[in-house]
């Protein structure tokens, strides 16, 4: 299992937005300053780049993550913006605001990025060398805050290198975060906007372009965090854990030992965490689509040591299996 970076090479301070461009094209993780925090990049089309994300990080599930774009014309190509959205973007763009919306159909954003969902949170940072790192990459860029799970957001390329020696390629020196705080996180994929994360954009300055938001403060509305909800990870077919092999109706999610027939989706045959949890919402996605399909009557899914990504693994697994208060309507809503 190459759950251990130990064996990477020190974590580089780099000065060059070009060179750090290159390492993150080459699916390697690059810390790199924003006006809120830094925050620890990877090509978020490449899963396996995602995975080691979570991986460094240490986190022990899977939150969806944000991507970074040097404009809202590259943001608004990966999902698909409303009037407030296209407004909103006017207004606050480049700035420390994520919106979530829609993803477009054929949006190239690795699932794990998403973890598993229809939405997709995008965002255009303001600082000048976070957009020309942006420019030359050309891709979308998954970044979370670059500290390890648990730990305080870093300000300071000094205090990315406290947390993440070791575990990272390198970190893009952009000086100290003028904001110092997490982005403004506004889901505009329901009837309602909703503010998921407050911010230096604040609801006051929202709603003067919005009108009225939802929080967890309005009553009937009730925005969460995906990572705290077990329906978004559900398939619409019940899940078996820890099965060593799958039973007559049973459509398996393997992880190495695999039976020759029957529907199967490998997460790793060589049992890497790092590539089962690349694949993990591919996974439960396409056997959702295909068992149910094929008349199987639910999904077992193989045993995962619970250790490093397998932690986080097991969380989103355990989640899928949970029990339903009513048959879900569609997967994975
Ligand atoms: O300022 C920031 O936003 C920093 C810098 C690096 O850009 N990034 C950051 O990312 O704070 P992260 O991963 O720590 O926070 C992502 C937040 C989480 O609260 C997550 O639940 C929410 O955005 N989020 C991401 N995708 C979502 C989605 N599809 N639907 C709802 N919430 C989403
Ligand atoms: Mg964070």
């Amino acid at each position: 299992m190459d759950q251990s970076r130990t064996d990477q090479p020190a974590t580089k301070l780099i000065a060059s937005p070009d060179q750090a461009a290159r390492l993150l094209r080459a699916g390697e993780l690059v810390a790199f300053g924003t006006e809120t925090v830094y925050g620890l990049g990877a090509d978020a089309t490449n899963a396996q780049a995602v995975a080691r994300i979570y991986e460094a990080k240490g986190r022990p599930s899977f939150n969806p993550l944000i991507c970074h774009f040097p404009s809202a014309e590259a943001a608004f190509r990966h999902v698909r913006p409303n009037d407030l959205a296209e407004k909103l973007a006017r207004k606050f763009w480049p700035g420390p605001l994520t919106l979530v919306l829609p993803r477009q159909a054929g949006c190239p954003v690795s699932q794990l990025a998403g973890a598993g969902l229809p939405t997709l949170a995008v965002r255009v940072p303001a600082h000048p060398t976070a957009r020309e790192l942006l420019t030359l990459t050309g891709l979308p860029i998954a970044a979370p805050s670059a500290n390890r799970s648990g730990r305080v957001s870093p300000t300071r390329a000094a205090h990315v290198l406290a947390d993440l020696e070791g575990r990272i390629a390198a970190v893009l020196e952009c000086g100290p975060c003028q904001v110092g705080l997490e982005s403004t996180v506004l889901d505009l994929s329901g009837e309602m906007p909703a503010l998921l994360r407050p911010g230096f954009i604040t609801r006051e300055m929202l709603e003067a372009e919005t009108g009225p938001l939802a929080s967890a403060a309005t009553p009937g509305a009730k925005p969460v965090a995906p990572g705290m909800l077990a329906s978004h990870y559900a398939p619409t077919l019940p899940v078996r854990l820890n099965a060593t092999a799958p039973g007559p109706e049973e459509a398996y999610l393997a992880f190495g030992p695999a039976p020759a027939k029957g529907l199967i989706f490998q997460l790793s045959d060589r049992q890497s965490l790092t590539e089962a949890a690349a694949n993990l919402f591919e996974g439960l996605h396409w056997l959702d689509e295909h068992a149910t399909r094929q008349g199987c009557a639910a999904i077992a899914a193989a045993p995962i040591p619970s250790t490093g990504l397998g932690l986080a693994i097991n969380d989103r697994l355990s989640r899928a299996a949970a029990p339903r208060a009513a048959p879900l309507a569609k997967p994975f809503r």
